[in-house]
Parts: C-alpha cells; sequence; structure tokens
C-alpha cells in the first residue's frame, strides 16, 4: 500500500513540475497565472526595445478576441501591450474586421482599465492601415487567421504582406515589427512579408514562433 501511494505521490508531483516548466509566464509584468508558451520571449525582448526605443504608437492587426484567457492560444497581445502603454506613456490601436472579436477585447480592454492607452477599431486592416496616418513605432501583424487549408494559408500571406505594404511608408529606421504565427508549416503567416522585408533593408532579430523584425540600421544604442 505505501509503495502504491508513494508512486502516485511522485507522479502527481512530476506531473505538476513538468506543468510549472512549461507554464511561461510574464510575472512580474503580467499576473503569473497566464501562460504565454510560445510567444513569451519574443514578447520580452520586443518590450525591451520598445522601452529602449521609447515607443509611442502600437499598431496590432487582429485583437484580443479572447481576452487574457486567449493568452496560450493567442497572445493576448492588446492587453500585454497596452499594459506596456499604460506604464510607458504609449498607445495601442488594435484592428479588428470581426465585432464579436471587437467586443471581447474591448470588454478585457474595460476590466483591466486600459482604455485611455488602447483604442481597437473595427475595420478590415488594409482598409484602416489604408487611413491610418501616423507614424508607427511598433507594427504587430497577427490578423487573417493561418490553417491547414494551402489556399486559406496563401490568403493569411498575402494579407500580411498586404498589411505591411500599406503602412510601411510611415515606419521610420527604429520601427519594432512582430509577426505572429511564424513556426507553421508552409512557413506560417509571415512567409511573404517576411521575404519582402528582407529585401528592403530589413533584418530578422527574432526568429521563432513570432518572428520579430527591425532595420538593418537599427539603433542598438544602450543610451536610446
Ligand atoms: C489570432 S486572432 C488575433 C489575436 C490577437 N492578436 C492576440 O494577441 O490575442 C486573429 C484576429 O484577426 C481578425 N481578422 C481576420 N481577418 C482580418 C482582417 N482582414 N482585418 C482585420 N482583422 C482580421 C479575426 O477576426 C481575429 O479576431
Amino acid at each position: 500500500m505505501k509503495i502504491v501511494i508513494s508512486i502516485l505521490l511522485l507522479g502527481i508531483a512530476s506531473f505538476l513540475i513538468g506543468k510549472w516548466i512549461k507554464h511561461k509566464s510574464l510575472y512580474p509584468f503580467m499576473p503569473f497565472r497566464y501562460d504565454f508558451r510560445k510567444r513569451r520571449n519574443t514578447f520580452l525582448k520586443t518590450m525591451e526595445l520598445m522601452k529602449r526605443t521609447k515607443a509611442k504608437t502600437i499598431v496590432e492587426t487582429g485583437t484580443s478576441r479572447e481576452g487574457l484567457r486567449g493568452a496560450k492560444s493567442n497572445g493576448a497581445a492588446t492587453i500585454v501591450f497596452g499594459k506596456w502603454a499604460k506604464e510607458n506613456n504609449a498607445f495601442v490601436h488594435s484592428v479588428d474586421i470581426n465585432e464579436e472579436s471587437v467586443k471581447n477585447a474591448q470588454a478585457e480592454v474595460d476590466r483591466q482599465h486600459l482604455q485611455e492607452f488602447v483604442q481597437i477599431h473595427h475595420s478590415d486592416s488594409l482598409a484602416f492601415l489604408e487611413d491610418f496616418n501616423e507614424t508607427v513605432d511598433v507594427l504587430y501583424l497577427d490578423s487573417y487567421d493561418y490553417s491547414n487549408d494551402p489556399e486559406v494559408q496563401k490568403k493569411s500571406q498575402q494579407h500580411h504582406l498586404e498589411e505591411f505594404q500599406r503602412i510601411e511608408d510611415q515606419l521610420h529606421d527604429n520601427s519594432i515589427v512582430l509577426i505572429d504565427d511564424c513556426d507553421l508549416p508552409n512557413g506560417g503567416k509571415g512567409k511573404l512579408v517576411i521575404d519582402y522585408m528582407l529585401d528592403r533593408g530589413w533584418k530578422i532579430l527574432v526568429e521563432s514562433y513570432q518572428v520579430l523584425l527591425v532595420r538593418d540600421n537599427f539603433i542598438f544604442d544602450e543610451a536610446l
């Protein structure tokens, strides 16, 4: 009996340790319980660069449709960047074509008291970016959902390329671009846009599930 209980306890302990190791929180920036998993390190790196470049205007395509509940699945970037904006006197514009996504993201923005620092726009991202006339310090591309269907994959890749093309003239030497859902079959959302950027003076800084890019002449001066 004693042996059975010991094995059981060992099993529970290894299960909990395994879960704890996999859990990638942004604590203390965000409460420990939210698991940002495959995006945690790229979010941290992006926010470090945002601090160094004193980013003020952050634009996200595809909003946090599940609020913070979606930290692990979708990223919850609207809230992560919104919180960063609140602490650093910046502003997030997040655009989404889907009414339900906008409603859910807005509810989370309200719950987190980020209304002064985040605006959720209900629009197709291409139309929104076409009309957006401010300089963009951080561009986060994460709209048209990727899937296993090759036709959808192509459309998603084309859409993210066109998003970048709509706003590229408003990016400056120290702008930061982050692209989500890249480490997926057939290149993910970033396939076309990353090739396009690499041909135009951008370089990859971090390449993982998300890809982080800056310009070749990005200033890495610590004093920035
Ligand atoms: C993966 S979710 C975005 C997740 C969010 N960035 C986060 O970090 O939680 C993708 C969103 O893109 C939106 N979307 C799809 N096509 C779009 C388009 N053409 N313009 C704007 N948003 C679009 C969807 O409605 C969906 O809410």
